[in-house]
């Protein structure tokens, strides 16, 4: 099926080059577009046999390219979106979908009135050892969820006009969305910039669900070590699923009730078998194959726009030093509550610049 869809990459960068080899890979790589010469020496030595191109009009314009795959800067995304979906063509974009939720809504109307696909790369929901969990969440194993943590740190790859929250969290959200099965009705983020002045280098936000679900997400380029680990607190039983370690344990923990007294009841961990798949190659098979069936994809435009919603909803909240932002479905950014929010280099008053120093904001 995958050498029937012709695919289009733009952008051939420090993560685009894995797009570009794993479609390459799949037989359905037709063209790859990057700006810099550097970007066209990286699609040319990956992929001898595909066309490189300087800008991307000459890939909207082939009729034989049906799917393009966006993996340029955020703030690129929603222009070469929208011209690739008026092109006619699928479209994949990297995470976040979009800078501003007003053009992901577009987006993701315009895929919906065109027919077009339209998915976005959260890359995590295309984890083998996340859809182990997520089944096994489903299957109620854990009883009840009661709270997740999600940690993604390292001495990373620093960014000067992202903040840490827009680089990593969009992974932790969308992940925590799935398993939770919900959106939160508040979300609260606190942070500290150390490196450039507004760009929070560590965030740690809270999500706040029904039922007394909760979750916090701590993401860290200033960290002396890697660690991506999830964790999950159900009722009956933990789970934990370590992304550098590649495993997924499953802990019979729990706390039951004696005379009124809490017992922790302690288990031994058990490993969880899951299938060795690269999550990468399977997010581009899933596109691949949503091209070919016309389902929607499971990381959808909606669901990128969710994700969105909350990373607004966050940057809200860090910019204020930590307070509680509602959410609803109808969130929107910019609404006028603290000012205009906006995730490159936020606004931060004199005034609050002086209270704060460099370790409150985003
Ligand atoms: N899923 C993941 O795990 C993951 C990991 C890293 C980055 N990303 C996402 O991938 C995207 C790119 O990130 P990156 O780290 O590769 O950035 P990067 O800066 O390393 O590369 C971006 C590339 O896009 C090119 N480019 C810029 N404008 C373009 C245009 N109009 N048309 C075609 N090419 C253009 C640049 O020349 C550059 O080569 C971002 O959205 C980022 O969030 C995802």
């Amino acid at each position: 099926m995958t050498d029937k869809m012709p695919i289009a990459v733009l952008g051939c960068g420090g993560w685009g080059k894995n797009i570009v080899r794993t479609v390459n890979g799949l037989g359905c790589l037709k063209s790859v577009v990057d700006p810099t010469e550097q970007g066209r020496q990286t699609a040319a030595s990956l992929a001898p046999e595909a066309e490189v191109f300087e800008n991307p009009e000459p890939v909207f314009a082939d009729p034989a390219v049906k799917g393009v795959m966006i993996a340029t800067p955020a703030e690129t995304h929603y222009t070469l979106a929208r011209a690739a979906l008026e092109a006619g063509k699928d479209v994949f974009v990297e995470k976040p979908l979009t800078i501003d939720v007003e053009e992901a809504h577009q987006l993701v109307d315009q895929a919906a009135k065109t027919g077009r696909v339209l998915m976005v790369g959260h890359l995590l929901e295309y984890h083998p050892a996340v859809l182990k969990l997520h089944e096994m969440i489903q299957a109620g194993e854990l009883g009840n969820i009661r709270y997740l943590i999600s940690n993604r740190l390292n001495l990373g790859k620093i960014r000067t006009e992202e903040n840490a929250l827009w680089s990593f969290a969009p992974h932790d959200i969308a992940v925590i969305l799935r398993l939770v099965g919900a959106l939160p009705f508040e979300v609260v983020a606190t942070g500290g910039s150390y490196l450039t002045a507004n760009i929070a280098d560590v965030t740690v936000t809270q999500l706040l669900f029904d039922n007394g679900v909760r979750s916090h997400i701590f993401v860290s380029w200033l960290h002396p070590f890697k660690e991506q680990k999830l964790v999950v607190i159900g009722s009956k039983k933990m789970a934990s699923f370590d992304d550098v370690a590649k495993e997924l344990v499953l802990y019979d923990q729990r706390v039951d009730w004696h005379e009124g007294q809490p017992i922790p009841v302690r288990g031994e961990g058990q490993l969880v078998d899951f299938p060795g798949a690269e999550p990468l190659k399977e997010e581009c098979l899933h596109f691949i194959e949503r091209m070919a069936d016309r389902r929607p994809p499971r990381t959808d435009g909606l669901n990128g726009l969710r994700v969105l919603q909350i990373l607004h909803a966050a940057q809200r909240s860090l910019v204020t030093n930590g307070q509680p932002v509602p959410f609803s479905l109808d969130w929107r950014s910019g609404d006028g509550a603290v000012g205009e929010v906006k995730p490159f280099r936020p606004p931060v008053s004199a005034a609050r610049e002086e209270v704060v120093g460099a370790h409150a904001q985003g």
